[in-house]
């Protein structure tokens, strides 16, 4: 087959890895890809979000499937639009990534169909919105109704910082027409888990769980990243809680989609939080998870291929999803100074060290050749995984091959999966 993947991050290296790996695959192409995918597979400089471009490459090529990363495209239809096309193409079409697109539309999905999620209420008028937080309890979190690249979400201690919140959101429109709409939601608190899943319209399966560190610096300080690094499995995702998740979440979530006709292809994304009620959705993405795709892919069983295309034909029901019984940690190496202001163009050395090691990945991010030298291009530059016997063997596996690149203003965190001492 000839497959296409869509997106250019850490994420699309990951399921480009899976791709590359499958014997289904004859040759595989990325849009816009990176230098890491680059190495394994036909990079093309095709925006993401150039629809009618990557109809036409998906023609000329006869790509057999197209598997899309990223949420713009998804949010944006770039499904129904090679399906239009007769490509055949794993993604929610767009009446379906609204799940993601709109937290209006899913906190009121949840709300409708008793989904376990924080209380809250939808705002189109700022007056409203002020008039409402009056009377509110604090801290509460005010969220951006649209894609707003995970910077939407602002958690205001008290009535002063929420009206600049409110401000900030829908009248200056710091995340632009994400914020024409805003959820005003009850602040809860717990730990936070990630699970992804394959869904094929009507049958879910879930992946192996993970944990994402947002914020920039240790112990969880400083500004809200794209994702700092992860671990694969979380050690407080248990057993009684998958089976509440099962009972209440999962499977209801599809069912909710598909009675409301917009049946739910591709890739489901739950962020949970487990709170002292039981678990809540906080979130839902209609993609894989960065860098939680860094540590859940290079742990499955399946071939990747293989399961996409039970998603697409509605057969997922006959796939039997077996993740390996051990560990993985991603660390993510930035630019220093990310993720406000940093430098770019600064060559990287050391990555020849991961054709030596079985169990280690270098997904990267921002990265690009520059001749034959690999510079950085981004705040997040490359994410490294190492797999383990366990957690704790997967961390320390991490950080070494952590150490193993240079590059002139690295960045990380010394503290990605430290809660695991805890479990
Ligand atoms: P989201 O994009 O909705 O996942 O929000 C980003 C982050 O904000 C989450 O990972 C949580 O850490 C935090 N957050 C979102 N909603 C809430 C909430 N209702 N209560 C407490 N923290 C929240
Ligand atoms: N790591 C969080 C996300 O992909 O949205």
């Amino acid at each position: 087959m000839n497959v296409l993947v869509v997106g250019s991050g850490g994420r699309e290296h990951a399921i480009c890895y899976c791709a590359a790996k499958s014997e289904k695959t004859d040759k595989l192409y990325c849009t816009p890809g990176n230098a890491g995918i680059a190495e394994f597979a036909e990079c093309v400089p095709i925006g993401a979000m150039e629809f009618d471009k990557i109809a036409a490459f998906a023609k000329e090529k006869e790509i057999d499937l197209v598997i899309v990363g990223m949420d713009d495209p998804l949010v944006g239809g770039l499904v129904d639009e090679l399906e239009a096309a007769g490509v055949r193409t794993f993604g929610p079409r767009k009446n379906a990534a609204i799940l993601e697109g709109s937290k209006a539309f899913s906190k009121d999905l949840m709300k409708k169909y008793n989904i376990p999620t924080a209380a809250y209420e939808n705002f189109t008028d700022p007056e409203k919105a002020l008039h409402y937080l009056e009377t509110a309890k604090f801290p509460i979190v005010l969220k951006a109704d649209g894609l707003a690249l995970g910077k939407g979400v602002l958690i205001c201690n008290n009535l002063e910082e929420a009206r600049e919140g409110v401000k900030t959101i829908m009248l200056d429109k710091k995340f632009g027409s994400a914020g024409n709409e805003m959820v005003i939601e009850e602040f809860i608190t717990g730990r936070e888990v990630s699970v992804l899943s394959f869904v094929d319209g009507d049958t879910i399966k879930t992946m192996t769980s993970a944990q994402d560190h947002k914020r920039a610096g240790d112990g969880d300080t400083g500004l809200n990243t794209g994702g700092m690094g992860t671990f694969s499995p979380s050690p407080f995702y248990t057993k009684e809680v998958d089976e509440f998740c099962e009972k209440y979440i999962y499977q209801a979530t599809v069912d909710a989609m598909k009675a409301e006709g917009r049946p739910f292809k591709g890739v489901i994304f739950f962020g949970l939080m487990l709170t002292e009620e039981g678990p809540k959705v906080l979130e839902y993405n209609a993609r894989f998870g960065d860098p939680e795709a860094q540590v859940v892919l290079p742990r499955m069983k399946n071939d990747l291929i293989e399961v996409v295309e039970a998603c697409i034909d509605g057969t997922l029901d006959q796939v039997d999803l077996q993740f390996e019984d051990n560990a993985a940690v991603c660390v993510v190496l930035a630019s220093e100074g990310y993720p406000v202001s940093y430098e770019k163009g600064v060559p990287i050395h050391g990555l020849e060290e991961f054709d030596k090691h079985e169990g280690y990945y270098c997904f990267h991010a921002g990265t690009k050749l520059e001749g034959d030298q690999l510079v950085t291009s981004g705040g997040r530059v490359l994410g490294i995984t190492a797999k383990g016997a366990d957690l704790k063997e997967a961390r320390a596996n991490a950080y070494a091959a952590a150490e193993w690149v240079q590059f002139d203003n690295k960045y990380m965190r010394h503290d990605i999966g430290k809660a695991i001492d805890e479990a």
